[in-house]
């Protein structure tokens, strides 16, 4: 697939939300990425379906909303009647009967379904479910904060995951969230991961139309 840059809202400047959305509808970025967390599943609270709506009024792209919750299965609709069309959960929140039922509702809801995993999950454990999946998500960093430093142990995490789906002869792309930049997101891709969120490497910088556009080029 074409490398797709998600750049993530929760970095974007909240007093001024439309101007950064429109940033992203004219930047090469591919979609919206929204971090949900609920302060429970990760020890931080970030935002709900107020802004995921003011949000959505405004992008022209895709929404890709990550469930940092506990019970994601709760909220799985009321994401899709917002617009949402890639929403995923974590590994880590659901026992596997959990698993097995979020991603049918993602799906009896007309969006993609993806799995997160932690830093400190390996990548076999999602071995059951590429079949049923549109995406994984490898997280770079441990969830819940944007700017942290890129874990580098995901590099090799990444490398598995793609000989697995490569093995399985499935059709699951690979996003990498936290801690991408222009310094990773290169070899990320080459050894097969598709689409990556980039909080503070799209909106730390004074010229985020051109933070994208070399992320998604270099
Ligand atoms: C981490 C979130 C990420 C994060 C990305 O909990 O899921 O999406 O905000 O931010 P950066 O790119 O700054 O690591
Ligand atoms: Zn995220």
């Amino acid at each position: 697939m074409p490398r797709v840059i998600a750049p993530s809202m929760l970095s974007a400047d909240f007093g001024h939300l439309e101007r950064d959305c429109r940033m992203v509808n004219r930047s090469v970025a591919g979609w919206f990425h929204l971090d949900i967390m609920d302060g429970m599943f990760v020890p931080n609270i970030s935002f709900g379906f107020p802004v995921c709506k003011a949000i959505a009024q405004v992008a022209e792209k895709p929404l890709d909303a990550h469930l940092m919750i506990v019970e994601p299965w709760r909220y799985i609709e009321r994401f899709a009647a917002l617009g949402v069309k890639y929403l995923s959960v974590h590994y880590e929140a659901c026992s596997d009967r959990h698993l097995k039922e979020c991603i049918k509702l993602i799906h009896d809801c007309g969006m993609g379904a993806g799995i997160a995993i932690n830093p400190e999950t390996p990548a076999e454990v999602l071995i059951p479910y590429l079949r049923q999946i549109e995406y994984v998500v490898v997280m770079g960093v441990h969830p819940g904060y944007s700017g942290q430093k890129y874990i580098p142990e995901t590099t090799e995490k990444v490398a598995v995951l793609a000989e697995m789906i490569a093995g399985a002869e499935v059709d699951c792309f690979i996003q990498v969230d936290g801690g991408v930049s222009t310094a990773n997101i290169a070899e990320l891709e080459r050894l097969g991961a598709g689409v990556f969120v980039a909080g503070s490497a799209t909106f730390s910088s004074d010229d985020p139309l051109s933070a994208i556009k070399a992320l998604k080029t270099v």
